[in-house]
């Protein structure tokens, strides 16, 4: 099964960023070809319908690419405001533009239709940004993917992961392991019952 990770924080230091890597790491042992996304990498503007009448930025296109690709997502959502960040909301805001101009991207949620979504969070608060999951959670129904019921919540993240960015409790990274797990088993059922997840 083809799993795309990504955090929603490009801090150096983001407790997100190391639950992706957690996530990747697990995900990989459990046998899923993993690919690990890293937003940084991606030179995306703030959506801005001017600037996209100019021509849709490259490295959308290839986040529209690259979440076609995977039938099943893991999102690492930092909590802003009791929400999710704003990296987050322009990266799917971005993904769910349709491309007037190229007749391969003409359906807006072609790059979402039927992903099978866990999502976890991290934050030093006590929540563990929690909040940002029943935000998220909505937009990701509303681009008709199937959000996974369990999910995690990694309170204290200060404190959670070791020096070299490993979680240090089992009980965390069976938590973990248990999203991983059903995203996994729902994206393999669902793709195996026919034409892809739909
Ligand atoms: C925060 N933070 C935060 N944390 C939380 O648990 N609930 C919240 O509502 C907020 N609100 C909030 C707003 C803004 C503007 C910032 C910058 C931060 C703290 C946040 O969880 C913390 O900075 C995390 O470290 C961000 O995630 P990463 O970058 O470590 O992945």
């Amino acid at each position: 099964m083809k799993l795309l990770i990504f955090a929603g924080s490009t801090r150096q230091h983001s407790f997100n960023r190391k639950l992706a890597h957690v996530a990747a790491d697990l995900a990989r042992a459990s046998g899923a070809a993993v690919t690990h996304l890293e937003l940084a990498d991606l030179d995306i503007p703030m959506y801005n319908a001017d600037l996209e009448a100019q021509g849709t930025p490259p490295d959308v296109m290839r986040l529209k690419q690259i979440l076609f690709e995977h039938p099943a997502w893991i999102i690492c959502s930092p909590e802003y405001n009791a929400s999710y960040p704003a990296l987050l909301k322009n990266t799917i805001d971005w993904a769910s533009s349709p491309v007037k101009s190229d007749p391969a991207w003409t359906d807006e949620f072609k790059f979402s239709r039927g992903k099978v979504v866990g999502i976890l969070s991290a934050s030093p608060g006590a929540l563990g940004g929690l909040r940002s999951q029943s935000h998220l959670a909505p937009l990701l129904l509303n681009v008709q993917c199937w959000v996974a019921p369990r999910n995690f919540a990694l309170g204290h993240a200060g404190t959670a992961f070791d020096a070299d960015g490993r979680l240090l409790s089992d009980l965390h990274r069976q938590k973990v392991q248990a999203v991983i797990d059903q995203v996994l088993l729902a994206a393999t059922r669902l793709t195996d019952a026919g034409s892809g997840p739909a």
